[in-house]
């Protein structure tokens, strides 16, 4: 069964927009964590940033309190958040790109440059009990470096499909090079996640990808929630994923 992670950064965002850095505010993500779980996600992904856009220390320390089911920590490869992951625990950290230097050209993180300070960081996080993903464009050459940093999952950056969808021949385009990569990956022995631009239309196109472990989406389930209801919104993409046929 493909799983899903849902993305509260959102919920954190408009929170901000209100109440930036103040103590507690609304809308809670750590709430949204719970109602979402509720509904039958099967994790929950936050991205603590190194700027605090939008999801708080307080946000992330207590999502690690209520969170049943699997904690998803997307952070940069940096000291400061490494050492927050080392103590918070979280069930996987998913290493993303926060600066235009680490990002490829498709927007997913660099690891073939990077591949010595993300085998460093891959391995602390390790020892310390952490799964790690490596967040890549799916790109033969970042697949192949993300086996060698050590990873145990990739998270394919499905952007590049999300905005070629409504383009028939760009969205075959985008899935070619989404099975490839799912395929090497998994022939490589990396677990293979997807996420980025994923909506309740979109995501049927990746029934096609081999492979999936878990799918994580954000926006177009923080913005159906704004008209359904948390809970409606994640059932709706639960059913709009029960197809994948692994
Ligand atoms: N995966 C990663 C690594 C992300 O950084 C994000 C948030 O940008 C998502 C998935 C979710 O993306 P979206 O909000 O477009 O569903």
């Amino acid at each position: 069964m493909l799983k899903l992670g849902v993305n509260i950064d959102h919920v954190a965002t408009l929170r901000e927009a209100r109440y930036p850095r103040a103590a507690a505010g609304e809308p809670d993500p750590v709430v949204a964590a719970r109602l979402a779980e509720a509904a039958g996600a099967h994790g929950i992904t936050a991205h603590l940033r190194e700027d605090r856009r939008h999801i708080q220390d307080r946000d992330i320390w207590l999502l690690r309190e209520v969170v049943q089911t699997r904690l998803n920590m997307e952070m940069a490869n940096t000291p400061e958040l490494v050492r927050i992951a080392q103590g918070l625990k979280p069930d996987i950290v998913c290493l993303v790109p926060e600066r235009r230097l680490e990002v490829t050209t498709e927007g997913g993180l660099d690891v073939a440059h990077h591949r010595y300070s993300l085998a460093e960081t891959r391995k602390r996080l390790n020892d310390s009990g952490i799964e790690v993903s490596l967040f890549i464009a799916p790109d033969e050459a970042q697949v192949e470096a993300s086996e060698q940093v050590g990873s145990q999952f990739v998270e394919l950056h499905t952007g590049a499909l999300a905005q070629r969808y409504g383009n028939p021949q760009g969205r075959a385009a985008e899935l070619e090079r989404l099975k490839r990569a799912a395929a090497q990956a998994h022939e490589l022995g990396l677990r293979v996640n997807a996420g980025h631009g994923l909506n309740y239309e979109n995501v049927i196109g990746l029934f096609d990808v081999p492979y999936l472990v878990e799918l994580n989406i954000g926006h177009s389930i923080i913005s159906r929630a704004m008209v359904s209801g948390l809970e409606t919104a994640v059932r709706d993409m639960l059913s709009a994923m029960a197809g994948y046929p692994l």
